[in-house]
């Protein structure tokens, strides 16, 4: 029998040759191994259509995971329980050599018939793959069988549905694991701590002390390579804000649940995301941004990058303003904006929450007092600061912003698990509360879907643009000055490393 910690499991990865698995799965079970969770009770076949040994897979396994550690046993020990199975996943007879060698490795690590199905591949296949399963019997009686799958969990709401119906002739919803990165991020599970551990901050959570929220996810870099998929598959409105951007909303307007388990986080964030303001074309008008950016210096417009069709009205850049009708949220506004080529990248959530009523602190050199601000920094930095009001230190009178501060260190940054590490572990685990559950998706999709058709009907007007390597275009700072607001940043709140 497997020690506490240690996982008993057999992971079959669909896309064992690709991107995904070598850049980032193999790493994470990698780090799970060292730390005990994987150790003797475990197996991974990896499946793909290349022509691979066993031999020359490990090796793939040992070179994603070089950098991991020095110790060259560990990780052949580690590489010795990868498998490789040369396999099309859309012909049937090839099911039963997977089926044969699924069952052969449990018996020879004693897997107690635990089962992984992790889908690294292209989500047009999921549906036969997970059909395939059933139908040629590669589920266990005796352990678990779980799915993880990876974005994009279909291209709108219709498409979403109809995977997810597909996926259900297999798997119960509570079997399946559908990744968000972002959920597995530390600075994104500290969320629900901040809020529901800290008597100063849930109840003042509400309507009646905060202002505006803001939540942003800027990149520095363009559409590189990806520049062909990213035109053709939506720009940044599919990319970044119908999944990642979602998901931290649900995570900052849900009512506290129950407990922190799958079902109940999961129930309260649905139950969130269809307080969700649905809006017409004209509200898509008014509250929404969409813009491209265009050639600066050296850096390429992305109508220049390789890839991209002429003419293109695809947006990498996105900011809207999202109302939460509910007794908790109505009237907050929440803005949202994303884009690729801004002026740094940067994950951040600022809750302002309103002034003082009355300020007792005019002085000649200080009108107003700025409200408080709470900033979850998510990446690069990852902490936290509580922005708020204090009397400068001295004979003056004068208040001055002073932040309250939790940040990680660089040197505690090494022990941070990264993303997958800690989402495969909570698979394994078999708590679902950091992976979509199948009505978050569709309820995301169906807000999305009133904005992109709004969007695609709209020929005719000039697609806003901005710099490459700015701030972004100035349509999304108005949409915040038309309520008197204006997006944060290092001049109104602290910043790390500045
Ligand atoms: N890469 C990332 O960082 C990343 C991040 C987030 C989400 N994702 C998602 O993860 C999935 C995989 O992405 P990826 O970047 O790893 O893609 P990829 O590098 O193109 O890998 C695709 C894999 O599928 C295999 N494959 C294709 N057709 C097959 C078939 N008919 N039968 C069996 N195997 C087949 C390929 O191997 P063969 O050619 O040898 O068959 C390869 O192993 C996608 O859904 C993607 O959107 C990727």
């Amino acid at each position: 029998m497997p020690a506490t910690q240690e996982k008993a499991v057999l992971i079959t990865l669909f896309g064992g040759t690709g991107d995904l698995a070598q850049r980032k799965l193999y790493p994470a079970l990698f780090r799970l191994f060292k730390k005990g969770y994987l150790r003797q009770h475990f197996a991974v076949i990896g499946t793909a259509r290349r022509e691979w040994s066993d031999a020359y897979y490990r090796e793939i396994v040992m070179q994603s995971i070089a950098s991991l550690s020095d110790d060259e046993t560990e990780k052949e020990e580690f590489s010795s329980h990868f498998y490789y199975l040369s396999h099309n996943v859309q012909n049937t007879q090839e099911y039963q050599q997977l089926k044969e060698l699924a069952s052969e490795l449990d018996k020879k690590y004693q897997t107690q018939q635990n089962r992984v199905f992790y889908l690294a591949m292209a989500p047009q296949f999921f549906g036969t793959i997970t059909e395939h399963l059933k139908t040629q019997h590669l589920l266990t009686e005796q352990g678990f069988n779980r799915l993880i799958i990876e974005k994009p969990f279909g291209h709108n709401l219709e498409s979403a549905i109809e995977l997810n119906d597909q996926l259900a002739q297999t798997f119960e919803e509570t079997q399946i694991y559908r990744i968000d990165h972002y959920l597995g991020k530390e600075m994104v599970q500290n969320i629900n701590a901040i809020r529901f551990s800290n008597i100063f901050f849930e109840p003042l959570w509400n309507n009646k002390f905060v202002d505006n929220v803001q939540i942003t996810l800027s990149e520095e870099v363009g559409v590189g390579t990806r520049a062909g998929y990213y035109d053709t598959s939506g720009g940044a409105l599919l990319d970044m804000v119908q999944n990642h951007i979602f998901q931290i909303l649900s995570l900052l307007i849900m009512e506290p649940p129950v407990q922190m388990d799958g079902n109940d986080v999961r129930q309260e964030k649905i139950k969130a995301l269809r307080s969700l303001r649905a809006y017409s074309p004209e509200d898509v008008k008014q509250n929404f941004v969409r813009a491209q950016y265009t050639q600066s210096e050296e850096l390429l417009g992305y109508l220049q990058e390789d890839g991209v069709v002429e003419h293109s009205r695809t947006e990498t850049y996105v900011a809207g303003k999202l109302m939460v009708d509910n007794f908790r949220w109505a009237g907050v506004p929440f803005y949202i904006r994303t884009g690729k080529r801004l002026a740094n990248k940067n994950t951040v959530i600022h809750i302002q929450f309103r002034s003082v009523d009355v300020n007792l602190f005019h002085s000649p050199t200080q009108v107003d007092i700025l409200p408080d601000v709470l900033t979850i920094h998510i990446q690069p930095s990852q902490g936290m600061s509580f922005n708020i009001n204090v009397k400068q230190m001295g004979l003056s009178n004068d208040i001055e912003r002073k932040p309250l501060l939790h940040y990680v260190s660089p040197e505690q940054e090494k022990d941070i698990p990264e993303a997958y590490e800690r989402l495969i572990l909570e698979c394994l685990n078999g708590n679902n509360a950091n992976f979509a559950h199948r009505q978050e998706v569709e309820l995301s999709w169906k807000f999305i879907d009133l904005v992109r058709s709004a969007w695609d009907n709209d020929t005719s007007s000039d697609l806003p643009t901005y710099p490459a390597g700015s701030h972004g275009p100035k349509e999304g700072d108005d949409l915040l000055a038309r309520d008197g607001f204006s997006w944060h940043s290092c001049d109104t709140i602290y910043c790390p490393n500045e």
